[in-house]
């Protein structure tokens, strides 16, 4: 089944990080909706990736949205580089900081979409009294930290459950997921209600050549 409706966001965490410029113009001419960038701080999760002034330095190479994924803590204080570096989304997890909230109208007060983003532990009740004010909501299935982990299979039936309260919200909330999506768990993501779809082994394997194939695939192509 085809899904023209559902969004792709190549995750550069498994791009060449000795040429990201190129590897971002690769996935943009390749069919990418959005360019998902995995920042980790070696605190909040066992893994050190990139900052702003990565992010600035990449903005000029496509004009793609720029969905950034923070997984930091503190957060609060790097809203505003993040911003400047050229984020169109800024997503963050609820354990990051004591104040959800004023962390989600910060990012608004910068002009930006604001995600919040769910570990496979955390329940849907992160999101109480916040989905009046978010643009999006990303579902990890994997343990964040790493590239290349499988697929949980329980965060099925949460997504299910989060796709139920969007609906019934009546806002326009993106559903993304993020882990170990493939050619074979995107069609039950997609099927349990999610429409943008984070990929980074799926999407950077087989080098530049295979790009618009693999994210065509994803869309079921
Ligand atoms: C994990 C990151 C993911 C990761 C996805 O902490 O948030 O975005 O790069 O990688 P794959 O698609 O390889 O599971
Ligand atoms: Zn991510």
């Amino acid at each position: 089944m085809v899904h023209p409706s559902v969004r792709i966001a190549p995750s550069i965490l498994s791009a060449d990080f000795a040429k990201l410029g190129e590897e971002i113009r690769a996935i943009d001419k390749a069919g990418a909706d959005w360019i998902h960038v995995d920042v980790m701080d070696g605190h909040f999760v066992p893994n050190i990736t990139i900052g702003p002034a990565v992010v600035k330095a990449l903005r000029p190479h496509t004009a793609k949205p720029f969905d950034v994924h923070l997984m930091i803590s503190p957060v609060d204080q790097y809203l505003e580089a993040f911003a400047e570096a050229g984020a169109d989304i800024i997503s963050f997890h609820p354990e990051a900081g004591p104040h959800p909230h004023r962390t989600v109208q910060s990012i608004k007060a910068l002009g930006k979409q604001a995600g919040i983003v769910l570990n496979p532990a955390t329940p849907l009740s992160a999101l109480d009294y916040l989905m009046g004010d978010i643009d999006l909501v990303l579902v990890m299935s994997v343990n964040p930290g790493f590239g290349g982990q499988s697929f949980i299979k329980s965060q099925l039936d949460k997504i299910a459950d989060i796709r139920r309260r969007i609906d019934a919200s009546g806002r326009d909330i993106r559903l993304e997921v993020d882990g170990g999506v493939d050619a074979k768990t995107a069609p039950q993501v997609i099927a349990a209600g999610a429409d943008v779809l984070v990929a980074g082994t799926a999407t950077f394997k087989g080098g530049p050549d295979q790009y618009a194939a693999n994210i065509a695939g994803l869309k079921g192509q």
